[in-house]
Parts: structure tokens; sequence; C-alpha cells
């Protein structure tokens, strides 16, 4: 009567068979017992595959088993009787299949139907996750667009199996780019000092402040002292510092909130005032090098070195993620550090994590980090996504679009009488949806992978998209809807109404048991697009049953309901962690 995950329960009632059939043996080899999936779900629902290499580890012993299902059916006969798997049977070269027993399927719907969707239970580390990221005065672009979906969705996941997550944001506001961007804004905007410039498009401001700095000799040295002066702590330069990172902020948090993402800033300058004493720890280890009067540290992976502190006196990005890395472990405390950037910083981050290590900032016995480094997005050619006249794609532009496109198809829907949606709420769904639908095409891949942008497969009413797996929800909700009966309060009394009967319903059930599995999953490899994977198979599995099952007046109704109201729970779980509001009419 838990919410172990599953996978991890079966696990080890086999590791206890394999301990009776052949006692100390996974001890002696450390060997993990490898525990999965049936397929095809006929034969079973899990699957023990470790006959094979435990057959082979006994080769040549006394009293070895003969073959692998020697091996499968001594640890079949080894298994006691339990309430959670039932006819086991041996296949092929020696995999053993078994299926959940219908008890343990029903208490464990039970369980979630009284309970609502739980993780399993882990052990509380503080995450510190960085993402988004954007840099001050510059758009945030489709690039920029993963590593905010992806990051607030890794947040989520881990929020909720309750662990304790920092978001932060590591906007790049210290960069020289400032040189340039306060020359210009104090040329463009004399009066600075006595109101607020209206900047309305940083962007444009940043393309001038760039052509004067590219073309304007004069312009260009102004602007060099200008980071000087600035990175000195000039007060003037700081006042127009912040002007900029204001005015930035507010754009930022515009797409932020129609993205429903939530960040806390902590930006490059943060970390200003402890970079001399990090650099200090770090030369205290005696690892650094004079390198043309620069400061850096060689490492054993990489052959360029680490940046520690410029010829000029000056830091760089480098510099401030050693403190970040350091602020991090030690003032935040956090067990686990989680970076996503774009691949081309896969470099950065292994040498900054290998620094870190010989610094003696970072101990990997004691502290987990991940560098995460997306690809990219391209159009139908292979090439960077850009718009029709080359230029990057802005975020907001991106959103406008699908939202739009999502209108008009509701408007069709409703021209057709396909849908009861209220007029009134059609701005509503197509926002929701079509958010859902940018942000659902991009986390349904792995992390890493580069893919193609295309409206027209993002936002299709078939297969693995947001619109989809949105519509299949809602048909699911006004099923529940239409019966009329209470559903929650049923699904509380636990009076036994729930028959899992028709094997459609059987491959659903043991579907919603996979749940937790997912997270564990997620954990571990940090592949967030499990949970697309996991939302569409499950998704599929409704289908089929709500065609060969019916639910409303059928005799088996009332337990049909409650298996409905199981899967919307944790459907809606799924949406709500990949960033998604699921919608019940639409
Ligand atoms: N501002 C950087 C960019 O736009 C990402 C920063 C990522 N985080 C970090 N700690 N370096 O690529």
């Amino acid at each position: 009567k838990t919410h172990d995950n599953v996978l991890g329960v079966i696990e080890s009632l086999f590791v206890d068979a394999v301990e009776t059939a052949f006692p100390g043996l996974q001890e002696r080899l450390n060997f993990r017992v490898e525990v999965s999936r049936t397929k095809p779900p006929k034969f079973g629902d899990y699957q023990c595959t470790s006959s094979m290499a435990i057959f082979t580890a006994l080769k040549g012993t006394p009293n070895a088993p003969g073959s692998p299902r020697d091996v499968a059916n001594a640890i079949v006969a080894a298994m006691p009787t339990n309430p959670v798997l039932e006819k086991l049977s041996v296949a092929g070269p020696g995999f053993i299949n078994a299926f959940l027993t219908a008890p343990f399927v029903m208490s464990r719907l039970e369980l979630l139907l009284r309970d609502g969707v739980k993780a399993s239970p882990v052990k509380k580390m503080r995450v510190v996750i960085d993402f988004s990221s954007p840099n001050t005065a510059k758009d945030m672009h489709v690039g920029h667009l993963r590593s905010t979906i992806i990051g607030e969705s890794m947040s989520r996941i881990l929020e909720f199996q309750g662990h304790d997550v920092r978001r932060i944001n590591h906007v790049g506001d210290w960069g020289t780019q400032f040189g340039m961007l306060i020359t210009h804004l104090t040329d463009a905007f004399p009066t600075w000092k006595e109101e607020m410039p209206d900047i309305t498009d940083l962007t444009q401001l940043y393309k001038n402040a760039k052509q004067r700095f590219d073309e304007d000799e004069a312009f260009h040295k102004r602007s060099k002292d200008g980071v000087v002066k600035l990175q000195a702590g000039d007060p003037e330069s700081l006042e127009a510092w912040k002007i900029l990172c204001e005015v930035s902020r507010k754009e930022y948090q515009k797409v932020y909130d129609r993205l429903d993402v939530r960040l806390e800033e902590m930006g490059e300058s943060f970390y200003n005032p402890i970079i001399p004493r990090v650099i200090e720890m770090v030369e205290a280890q005696g690892i650094t090098e004079d390198s043309d009067g620069a400061k850096v540290v060689f490492t054993k992976k990489y052959k360029q070195p680490f940046m520690l502190i410029k010829s000029d006196g000056s830091y760089l990005y480098d510099t401030t993620d050693i403190a970040a890395l350091w602020y991090r472990l030690h003032e935040i405390k956090a067990d686990w550090i989680i970076i996503y950037t774009d691949y081309t910083q896969q470099d950065h981050f292994g040498l900054l994590f290998e620094v870190g290590e010989m610094a003696k900032i970072l101990d990997p016995t004691k502290h987990r980090v991940n560098h995460i480094g997306f690809g990219t997005v391209n159009d139908e050619s292979g090439k960077r996504f850009k718009t029709r006249s080359g230029e990057t794609v802005r975020l907001v532009d991106l959103l406008d679009e699908s939202r739009a496109r999502m209108k008009a198809t509701l408007l069709e829907r409703i021209a057709a009488g396909q849908t009861s949606l209220p007029e009134a709420e059609i701005d509503r769904a197509a926002e929701l949806i079509g958010y859902g639908a940018v942000k659902y095409f991009d986390l349904m891949r792995s992390p890493q992978s580069n893919y193609v942008f295309n409206y027209d497969k993002m936002l299709s009413t078939n297969g693995n998209t947001a619109v989809y797996l949105m519509f299949a929800y809602a048909r699911l909700s006004s099923i529940v809807r239409k019966s009329g009966v209470d559903v929650e309060a049923l699904a509380t009394k636990q009076s036994g109404v729930l028959q899992i009967v028709d094997p459609n319903e059987a491959a659903l059930a043991v579907e919603l048991l996979q749940f937790q599995d997912v997270l564990v999953f997620i954990n571990k490899e940090l592949a967030t697009n499990w949970l697309c994977t996991y939302l569409y198979a499950l998704s599929e599995k409704v289908q089929v049953f709500v065609t060969q099952c019916r639910v409303l007046g059928s005799p088996e109704q009332n337990s049909r309901l409650l298996l409905c109201q199981a899967t919307l729970k944790i459907m809606h779980t799924c949406f709500t962690l990949l960033g998604i509001t699921p919608l019940d009419q639409i």
C-alpha cells in the first residue's frame, strides 16, 4: 500500500528470488538484476532478462546450470507466492515473463484515486536548475526557448518529487556589450537621468549600438573605456546599466508570464563581489598558471585552458561560472546542479566541473552536476530556424503565430459543429493549446537532439502532438462529465467499485502504474522527453479503451468511470509537469 515505483517493487522480488536460487552471487559479481516491460504484452507485463548473464557468470564453476533456461527455471522456482506477480513463465533463451496480479493493480489504482498522483518517495535534495539565462538587451530567440521550456519542466518534475528546487536565471548581465550599450544609451537619451528612457525596442538599441561600435572609431574607444568604468564601479555607469537591465527584465518577464515559467534572477553580475575570494581558493590549490599575463588552469581532459583572469586583469564568462559553482554548492548548499544551455557550451562546462574538482570546490562523492547541451532548432533545409528575412525568430512572434493558428482551427471546429466550446472560451483555449503545442514539440524529443520547426506538424490534431493529447484528455473528461456521477465522491469511497475485467481495461491500468517508473528514469537520465513518450503511450491505450469498452450506460459504468478518473489524474499531472494546462472541454 505505498506509492513505490512498480519497477522497483518487481526488481526487489527478483533480487530476492535470485538470492535464494544462487546465494551470494549478486554480491560477489556486483551484479544488477535487470527488469523491464514485456513486449509483446500478451506474454506478460514485466520481464526479467538476467538469466543469460547469470549463466555466463557461473559457467565452469561446480554445479553450473546447463543453460540460461535452467537458470530461469531455478529463479522461477525460487520466487515465493506473492501479492504482486503471477503466471511466471520462461520464454526463448531464458526470459522470465510475469503478469501483475489483478488485486495488486486494483489496489494501486485505488490508492491513486484516494491520494491523488504521487511520486515514489525519494531522498530530498536541494537542486539548482540554471535555465533560460538570456543575455540582457538581446532578444530571447528560439534557442532560449529550449532552455526555458526544458528547464521549467525539469524543475516541475523534481519539485513534484519533493526536492527543494532553486530555479536560477543566470542572465548575461555583465558582459563587454555593456560598454557600447551604456555609451549609446547616454548619447541617444541625453535626459536618461531625469526620466526613464522609453526603450520600446531594446533589440533596435542593441543593433544601433553595435553598428556604431563597428563603424565609428571614437564611439568604439569610448565604449571600451565604458566597460572599464562600469566594472570599476563608476556610479553613473552603474545607474545606466541598471536601466538597461530593468528594461530587459520587463521584456523577458512578459515571455515568462506567457509561458507560465517561474525563475529567480541571479545573473552574472550577482557573483562579482565574490570573484576575488573564489580566485584565491583556486590559487590556494596551486593549480593556476600564468599564460601571457593571463591566469589559467590546465586540466587533464581538455586541451584548452580554463581562463580565470584575462591578461588585462578583467574577468570572463569562465570566472563568473567558477564563482557561481562555489556559491551554489557552498552558500546555497545545493546537492545537485543542472545547467541547460545550447550544445556549443559543452566543453566550457566540462572544463568548469573538472577545475571545480581540482580546486576542491566540487566533491563528486557529495555533489551531482549535469550540463545538458541542447540541440539547435532548424528549418526544413537543416539550417538554423530563421525568419524569411533571415533574422533569428523572436520567441514572442512564434507564440503569437501558434496561438493564431490554433484559434483558426477552433473556429473551424465550431463552424462544423464539432465542439460545444463556448465562443467566450476560444481565446483562452487557443492560447493554452497553442503554447502547449510549442512546448510539447520541443519537449517530446531528447534535449540533446536537433529538430525541425514546423507549425503544421506541431499543431496537427493527429499523432504525437499536444493538440492530439489535449483532445484525448478533453474527450475523457466529457465522458465523466456526461455521466452525471460524482466520480470524485465515488473515488474516495473505495467500496470495491473498481473492477478490472476487460483486457483493454487491464492494458490501460498497467500503463497507469508506470508513472512513478518514468519519473525515476528521468531522474537518472534527465530525459524529460520520456514523460511525453509516456503520455502518448497512455493516450493510445485510452483510445483503445474508449472505443472497445462502453462506459456510459453499461453495466460496468461506475467501475469504468473510476478508471477514466484515474487516467485523467495521471494525464493531468503529466501535462502539468510538462508546463501544459489541459482543458476539460475543447
Ligand atoms: N547566457 C548564456 C547564453 O545565453 C547562458 C548561461 C548559462 N549558465 C551559466 N551558468 N553559464 O548562452
